[in-house]
């Protein structure tokens, strides 16, 4: 097998998907190694989840740095110290610098709780419901210059439902986030991924085999 693909993870809040990515690393469905976890927020849950699993932590206040560019160099600088090969976002609420994509070019993922291009940036499953949408669901995408733009790499379409609440959708799409991030970075470990302009293609990737999905569902039609 290959050597385990080295990752850092970047967090600001509960960490649940630093956690699904620790526990398919632990049961052997992920060939990655987690080399450091960076937290912006001190109080993120996600540190108490990384340091439970003997994870290298360090916190790193937007206070403490004079400007982002100096904030991302610092990061910029504790990744390549870690020889980290892929930059894992997990719920990091924060734009990069431009130095940063420099550093690791198509190196960044991020994991983002909508069908994207719909909805991107922050409070997306209450613009989904207001919206009025029949799906919605979660994009891993690689990290451009934009508000999470760059090109998608896995995504999963879930129904909205009538009763729906901001937290019952976003509790049903979360579950299915940990279910792909994990999938999107095996693919990269596996150097399946292919970046072809916006479009990325998984090598030897199944064909998705339903031919649509509806919501509400057909009656008889
Ligand atoms: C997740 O829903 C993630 O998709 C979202 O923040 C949450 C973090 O949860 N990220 C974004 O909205 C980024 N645009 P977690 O800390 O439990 O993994």
């Amino acid at each position: 097998m290959a050597d385990p693909l080295k990752l850092g993870v970047l967090i600001s809040g509960s960490g649940s998907n630093l956690q699904s990515i620790i526990d398919h690393i632990e049961k052997g469905s992920l060939n990655a190694i987690i080399k450091i976890v960076i937290s912006n927020n001190p109080d993120a849950y996600g540190i108490t989840r990384a340091k439970k699993h003997g994870l290298p932590v360090l916190i790193f206040k937007h206070e403490d740095f004079k400007s982002r560019e100096d904030f991302d160099l610092e990061v910029i600088k504790t990744l390549q110290n870690n020889h980290v090969q892929l930059v894992v976002l997990a719920g990091f609420m924060r734009i990069l610098t431009a130095a940063f994509l420099r550093a690791f070019p198509q190196r960044i993922i991020n994991i983002h709780p909508a069908l994207l291009p719909a909805f991107p940036g922050t409070h997306v499953q209450k613009q989904a419901l207001e919206y009025g949408v029949k799906f919605s669901g979660c994009t891993v995408h690689f990290v451009d210059g934009g508000v999470d733009t760059g090109p998608i790499i896995i995504q999963s379409v879930l129904p909205v439902h009538d009763d729906d609440t901001e937290e019952t959708l976003a509790a049903r799409i979360l579950k299915e986030e940990h279910r792909i991030y994990p999938q999107a970075i095996q693919f990269y470990a596996d150097g399946k991924i292919e970046i072809d302009g916006r479009k990325v293609k998984i090598k030897s990737a199944n064909k998705t085999s339903f031919p649509a999905l509806h919501n509400p569902p057909l009656a008889g039609y």
